[in-house]
């Protein structure tokens, strides 16, 4: 059994790609966790998806042991991942930690993640080690970097310490650091169990792996634990830590983090930042727990040709298991018929949620674009949240819609400070500040609406900047503004899933854009297709798609074979992501068209 006092616990927080897995690596590498041989580049992120993407979805976990001055430390490191939309995953693993190393590219500098991460880490009370990365990279300028950190939170410049996680360059001095500056455990042994349940996974075989961290008392195979939040009673049937690999180990106590295993078979069961304590001696101090986290984007998804909507269902009920920050519950169009609506933390949230169901399950869907939460105030002063613009009550018991607002740090090279404006305004920001980091960068701070930088903000950002601008954002609540709901009437037919709440301003503009959109999205058929704008009932835009049937194979009449089956073949392939609405088929794409926000 450890002693509390040779124990740390630390994660490491990190702007996207700053080399928090390569960190990871070395560390245990240098401890002796795995070998160099066993390490598989990045060994921690480990579902598939996360190396397609090359970002960690997951957060990940490793206890290790290092020798320093002559006495054994265990330490304790939580992988975090690096997104902004998986705020609310760091923030549960810092709330196991005492320490976090903050790591910052040294070619970069201080990016929008590192100060939201800071903030974190700060808010969890944790002590932060600025670790100063990439310094193999010719032209990185470490000193600099140390400095920014200083000027934007405050860290002393000094205290920071210069890596390079690719070639294992000061990797002990990083040791040296957690072991002298982040501070051991509080907890007591011998007191009443309080464990705190900060993550969970489903495992086929073994059912739920709740992630623990020990505050107080010590928890054993055999003991009888009941779950605060969930009132439940269960056998703990393993505790075990992970070297990485899953270890059983006799008890955890106070300061340790580890996992436990009691039987649960579905991760719906268990409540994370729940409590576990003794059954027979009860704490009477559960600890604080977490906010859940909050859905703040929507789509919906529809079976598409050759998926019935069961299996759509069974795929999210499966996908679920893995994953329950996001929300699932049926839905109905009158255009598209049975389908899902879904909640996600973010748009790559929702990204993943989406090739997961389609490579996991096998089935095919179409999806509507997603929107965010809007708050609607009532005439007779009733106030609720829909989800999407097709749960708009009719306009005339409506006193205002709301919207969803957060604030954002924007960090870019100082040149590109008029253009990230100009882009900034155009998306109705407020801008409140301006801080130089250094006398070559700034940052920015706005109030944006969240339904006007969710989609293509990012892109258009590092666009403007040359790839050097990086955004961060936090929800800060909901204002009313001139907001009407924009109807598409493909056909003659209002199609549900393509109407949008846009701001007044802005509504005829983006009405006629998004038919020119739907006009070269939609394929020519056998009839003229009109399609229309409406605010209200009143017609803001029409375009007319002139009736003739696309055939791709018109132009190689007589010709080559293979080619014209090839075509075809093509052709088919298109039409797999078709949906049928009235007589018209619209193709994925065409919902999608929505987003364009039209700059
Ligand atoms: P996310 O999990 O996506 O947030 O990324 P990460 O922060 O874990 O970064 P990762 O470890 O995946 O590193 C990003 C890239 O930087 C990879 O190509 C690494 O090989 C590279 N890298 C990491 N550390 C160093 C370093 O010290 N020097 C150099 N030259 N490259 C590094």
């Amino acid at each position: 059994m450890p002693d509390i006092r040779f124990i740390r616990n630390f994660a490491i927080v990190a702007h996207i790609d700053h080399g928090k897995s390569t960190l990871a690596d070395r560390l245990m590498e240098h401890a002796g966790a795995v070998t160099a041989r066993e390490l598989r580049a990045q060994m921690l992120d480990d579902m598939d998806l996360e190396r397609e993407m090359g970002i960690t979805i997951k957060a990940n976990r490793c206890s290790m042991n290092y020798t320093y001055n002559g006495d054994t430390y265990l330490l304790n490191l939580l992988d975090t991942p690096g997104h902004v939309d998986f705020h609310y995953e760091v923030s549960r693993a810092l709330a196991a930690c005492d320490g976090v190393l903050l790591l910052v590219d040294a070619l970069q500098g201080v990016q929008a993640q590192t100060v939201a991460n800071a903030y974190l880490a700060l808010d969890a009370a944790c002590e932060i080690i600025p670790v100063i990365n990439k310094i193999d990279l010719p032209g990185a300028h470490p000193e600099d970097c140390a400095l920014e950190v200083e000027h934007v939170l405050g860290l002393a410049a000094e205290d920071a310490i210069f890596t390079s996680a690719k070639t294992g360059q000061g990797i002990a001095d990083v040791y040296k650091a957690i072991i002298e500056r982040v501070p051991p455990p509080k907890g007591d042994p011998a007191a009443q169990l309080r464990a705190l349940i900060y993550d969970a996974k489903n495992d086929v075989h073994r059912g739920v792996i709740s992630h623990i961290r020990v505050m107080d008392g010590r928890v054993k195979r055999g003991d009888k634990v009941l779950f605060c939040a969930t009132g439940t009673e269960r056998i703990i049937t393993e505790v075990g830590k992970y070297f990485p690999k899953p270890k059983a180990v006799e008890s955890l106590a106070a300061g340790e983090v580890g996992y436990l295993l009691a039987s649960i078979k579905t991760i719906a069961d268990v409540s994370i930042g729940d409590t576990v304590t003794l059954a027979n001696d009860p704490t009477d101090r559960p600890l604080p727990g977490y906010q859940p986290p909050q859905q703040m984007v929507f789509c919906d998804f529809f079976p598409g040709p050759g998926t019935e909507t069961p299996e759509l269902r069974e795929a999210f009920e499966k996908l679920w298991l893995n994953d329950s920050s996001f929300t699932y519950e049926t839905t109905s169009s009158d255009a598209l018929g049975i389908g899902f609506r879904c909640g996600f933390l973010g748009l790559l949230h929702m990204k993943i949620i989406q090739e997961r169901l389609e490579r996991e399950s096998d089935v095919n869907i179409v999806q509507t674009a997603p929107t965010v939460t809007y708050e609607v105030k009532e005439k007779n002063g009733k106030v609720y949240h829909i989800e999407s613009p097709s749960e708009l009550p009719d306009m005339s018991i409506v006193e205002e819609i709301r919207e969803p607002m957060c604030r954002a740090n924007v960090i870019m090279p100082a040149e590109s400070v008029g253009d990230v404006l100009k882009l900034s305004l155009e998306r109705r920001g407020l801008h409140k500040k301006t801080e130089y980091l250094s006398p070559t960068r700034v940052m920015l701070t706005f109030e944006f609406p969240l339904g006007e930088i969710i989609y293509d903000y990012y892109d258009k950002l590092k666009s403007v900047t040359r790839g050097y601008g990086t955004a961060d954002y936090e929800i800060s609540g909901f204002r009313a503004d001139k907001l009407v709901k924009l109807d598409i009437l493909v056909n003659g037919m209002a199609v549900d899933a393509l109407s949008v709440i846009v701001h007044k301003d802005k509504a005829q503009y983006r009405g006629r854009r998004l038919i020119t959109r739907l006009k070269k999205e939609i394929d020519r058929h056998q009839f003229e297709i009109p399609l229309q704008a409406a605010i209200g009932g009143k017609i803001v835009a029409r375009e007319t798609i002139a009736a003739f049937r696309k055939d791709v194979t018109a132009k190689c009449y007589g010709g080559d074979i293979t080619r014209k089956r090839k075509l075809l073949e093509k052709q088919k392939e298109g039409k797999k992501r078709m949906k049928q609405v009235g007589m018209v088929a619209i193709p994925q794409k065409a919902f999608m068209a929505v987003l364009d926000p039209g700059d």
